[in-house]
């Protein structure tokens, strides 16, 4: 006999179909709650609502547990890299190493960018958000690939994916090295995803950029770390505009945009001008911690808090440590790294992050392991959108691939004026 919960509306009792996932998470179908009661259910921010079932991300947020396709972040992070986690995001299951060569040489196949596409960047004024000219460039590549727009179509969809996990890293060097007025370097056939993109970032046209193996190691890293993280604010997005029938690359457009926020992908940013006001206005930790706890200065601990993690960020803990490793490499320090791990201690001890089970997420180390590798400050964000594209597409598909894909289509509870009549222009006032 299938679980249900019963609900009872006064005399009327309704029973809610009980949804169990695989690690035993249980949700209450309440798909037809209108229709049987005339309620619908309200939750801002939706806090409390899944949105879908998927087979891809599994989160534990009181454990601190993030597993892709099962398999536990922190043995992807040992043993994997990020091309081989995206196809597995994507595809369900390891690639054989035949799959994945296939899979890395339709990649390289596809990272150059049209002439046309290129010079898009000449019209966009300088200092332009990286990531307004990312989501930007990324949706006029459909222009680029009309016949790669059916949604249903399984080739359409491989080309479109292809495309879009090899040109997202072109399009980001480019737009960082127009921004700059330097020339453009394009990819090179025998480097590897993450090594070309540092080729087109920092070479130059008469010297190869040589990145220390242990910066590039870092960086695919990195984007491992970001390949997915199940229906938060970007990808429910990208989810949420391909419901409409909408192609896959206007969905991940949308999905750049949705990540360029301060709460969401732009907290990397935000995290390291946090810590460099700190430097700049000698302000101790001690301090900033308490102006954060002053609700009336409206300071957040940035890279602290996450709607799902109520412990640590299990990503946080792995960049630190990469972060950590690089610098040793290098043999260099970070003050900002350091300012980072006693604000860190100091926040852990404090009641009023333990209470609300405040814990370092993912953002807040991963802007000083981007400062050790060379990326520019201006760029943290469009890393983090790279490291995400193979989440966005396997979400996207997944989504299409449903047994009946309905439109997404929250409802309100309206708290307008009533019902009144239309004033005309020379009665108001
Ligand atoms: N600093 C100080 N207080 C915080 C923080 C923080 N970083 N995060 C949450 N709180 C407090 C809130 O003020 C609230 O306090 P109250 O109960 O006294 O009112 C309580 O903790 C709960 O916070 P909410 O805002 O309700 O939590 P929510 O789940 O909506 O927000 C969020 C999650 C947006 C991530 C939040 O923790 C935050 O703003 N963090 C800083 C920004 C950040 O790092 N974002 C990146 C998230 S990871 C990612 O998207 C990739």
């Amino acid at each position: 006999m299938p679980e249900t919960a019963r609900l009872q509306m006064g005399d009327k009792a309704v029973d809610l179909p009980v949804v169990v996932g695989t690690e035993d998470e249980r949700a209450l179908d309440i798909s037809t709650l209108r229709a049987q009661t005339g309620y619908i259910t309200l939750d801002d921010g939706y806090g409390n609502t899944g949105a879908c079932q998927s087979a891809i991300t599994f989160i534990d947020g009181e454990q601190g547990i993030l597993r892709y396709r099962g398999i536990p972040i922190e043995q992807l992070a040992e043993h994997s890299n990020f091309i081989e986690a995206a196809y597995l995001l994507i595809w369900g299951e390891l690639p054989t190493q035949r799959q994945l060569n296939d899979f890395s040489d339709l990649l390289t196949k596809h990272q150059a960018l049209h002439e046309a596409i290129r010079h898009h960047f000449d019209l966009f004024p300088s200092n332009s958000p990286p990531m307004a000219v990312l989501s930007a460039v990324l949706n006029a590549l459909s222009c680029f690939n009309p016949e790669f727009l059916r949604i249903d179509d399984e080739n359409s969809f491989q080309e479109a994916a292809a495309r879009l996990m090899a040109k997202v890293r072109t399009i980001a060097a480019y737009s960082y090295r127009h921004d700059r007025g330097y020339p453009t370097i394009h990819p090179h056939p025998d480097k590897k995803y993450t090594a070309n993109f540092l080729h087109m970032m920092f070479s130059q046209p008469y010297k190869d950029y040589e990145p220390d193996p242990e910066q590039v190691r870092a960086l695919d890293l990195l984007l491992l770390l970001h390949a997915d993280h199940e229906q938060n604010c970007s990808t429910a997005t990208v989810r949420m505009v391909g419901s409409s029938g909408a192609n896959l690359f206007a969905s991940v457009a949308a999905g750049v945009c949705a990540l360029w926020g301060p709460l969401h992908g732009g907290a990397n940013v935000a995290v390291v001008d946090m810590l460099e006001e700190i430097r700049r206005t000698k302000t101790t930790v001690k301090d900033f911690v308490q102006q954060v706890k002053d609700k009336r200065n409206g300071i957040r601990l940035m890279g602290f808090g996450h709607r799902v993690y109520k412990n640590f960020d299990p990503r946080s803990r792995i960049i630190k440590k990469a972060c950590e490793a690089v610098l040793a490499k290098l043999q260099r320090k970070d003050p900002l790294l350091e300012l980072a791990e006693e604000l860190e201690a100091v926040a852990l001890e404090d009641s009023y992050f333990v209470d609300r089970k405040l814990y370092p997420n993912v953002d807040f180390y991963s802007g000083t392991i981007l400062r050790a590798i060379g990326i520019p400050h201006s760029m943290f964000t469009v890393m983090f959108a790279i490291g995400r594209m193979p989440g966005w597409i396997a979400q996207w598909y997944e989504a299409r691939k449903a047994a009946s894909p309905r439109l997404h289509r929250p409802r309100q509870v309206y708290i307008g004026p009533a019902q009144r009549s239309y004033t005309p222009l020379d009665k108001r006032g």
